[in-house]
């Protein structure tokens, strides 16, 4: 039915264009209260250092040691924000430290941060904190610091336990001490363990991937991201391997592991105890504000991309009212969850948004039922592990026929 698989949400994304509706400060868009009674907010912090450049990955980051007074910025940031309207009015309920490698700053670091979020914002009783993380940067003492602060989730980039497809992606580290590490975070109470893992990198075979299941399921990993591995053109990791593999390896993983308990909560993460807060609520259109260098988010329709490089975000915060972002009409956060459906893998709910076009999108449903991609439950039309590989690429489709 398709021809081209796409493989992340970014290619399935259609432009916004048609809901901006001008431009921004946050001392314009955040002076009302927060009348929006959900309490699904949430925050993301970049931090974008790395202590080595992995040979896959183009993420915004760059090779060096973080700035000595990158914690203060992010704390004057929040503090800045803390004292606007509607931030003072919002509960937030799931912070994600993303990156880069926010494991780059020391544990002291990480904690100021930490606390200057709980003392500065409303949180949720049982607000999930996540950091992502290298297992090189994760020593023990960090490990406990960032729980003792508050971090309840960890998600840990492993990519593979192989040896030398670890030597292959540029990652430091052996397998064995991946897993020892992963071991050591997973005795702790409280904690939820999740992991990325990359498949279909050149010269893996069954064998290396059905070793690295093994691993994640005698780990009683909460769950595991699955990404096949991307070839962009900025990187330097050879050739990815074929389409054949990829959808061969796609099935092993999706049916060994719900064989062991996991399922897909969202097209790229199978879980097993983990409810990974952040991501579902941005699925739901919730607030994501953004802070640190080269963060991006979305607050009571202002988007805000903070600036990457560190002169131009320090600037930016010393003068924070200076700040542009884009408006958004309200009726945007039904563009977001109308793909936040896609992701979690169910069909929109929301079919009003095909205006004119659904005589087409019904065909196209219909189309999506024969194909075995899509089956009808009691909460909605819910893609199967074949419309779930396809996931990204129906997406695009039907985002074509938003009206
Ligand atoms: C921000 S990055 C990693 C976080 C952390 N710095 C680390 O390396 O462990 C998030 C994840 O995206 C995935 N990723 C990055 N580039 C990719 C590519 N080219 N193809 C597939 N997955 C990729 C990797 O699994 C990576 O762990
Ligand atoms: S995968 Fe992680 S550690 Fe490697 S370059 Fe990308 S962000 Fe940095």
């Amino acid at each position: 039915m398709f021809k081209e698989r796409l493989k992340t949400h970014h290619s399935a994304m259609s432009e916004g264009k048609k809901y901006v509706a001008g431009m921004g400060t946050p001392h314009t868009a955040l002076m009302s209260v927060n009348e929006n009674d959900s309490k699904l907010a949430t925050i993301y912090i970049h931090v974008p250092f790395c202590n080595k450049i992995c040979s896959f990955c183009n993420m915004r980051r760059s090779l060096q040691n973080p700035a000595e007074n990158y914690a203060d910025l992010v704390v004057r940031e929040i503090e800045q924000y803390a004292a606007l309207p509607y931030i003072e009015t919002t509960t937030f309920d799931a912070v994600y430290f993303g990156g880069g490698t926010p494991t780059t700053l020391s544990g002291e670091a990480l904690s100021k941060i930490l606390k200057a979020l709980k003392g500065n914002l409303n949180f949720t009783e049982d607000a999930e904190f996540t950091i992502e993380t290298t297992v090189t940067e994760l020593t023990e003492d960090k490990m406990k610091t960032l729980i003792e602060n508050g971090v309840n989730r960890f998600s840990v980039g492993v990519q593979t336990f192989d040896d030398e497809g670890r030597k292959q992606m540029g990652r430091i580290g052996s397998g064995e001490t991946a897993y020892e590490r992963l071991k050591q975070l997973k005795s702790y109470d409280g904690v939820t363990v999740s992991m990325d893992l990359i498949y279909n990198y050149p010269g893996q075979t069954m064998e290396s991937l059905m070793a690295d299941l093994d691993k994640i399921t005698e780990l009683n990993l909460d769950g595991f991201s699955m990404y096949s591995l991307i070839n962009m053109k900025e990187t330097t990791i050879d050739n990815a391997g074929n389409e054949r593999n990829d959808e061969e390896m796609f099935y092993t993983i999706s049916h060994t592991m719900k064989e062991r308990g996991y399922d897909f909560l969202e097209l790229t993460k199978m879980v097993k105890s983990d409810r990974y807060r952040y991501i579902m609520n941005r699925h739901k259109g919730a607030d994501t504000l953004p802070l640190g260098a080269g963060a991006g988010g979305s607050v009571n329709g202002l988007a805000l991309m903070n600036p990457i490089k560190l002169d131009e975000y320090e600037q930016s915060v010393s003068d924070l009212a200076s700040r542009k972002g884009m408006l958004f009409v309200p009726e945007y956060v039904e563009v977001v969850r109308f793909k936040g459906d896609v992701q979690t893998a169910y069909l929109p709910r929301n079919e009003a948004m095909y205006g004119s076009n659904l005589g087409e999108y019904e065909r196209f449903r219909r189309e999506l039922i024969e194909q075995d991609m899509v089956c009808e439950t009691a909460d909605g039309y819910r893609l199967t592990e074949k419309g779930i590989f396809w996931g990204n690429t129906i997406s695009r489709h039907l985002s074509q026929m938003v009206g």
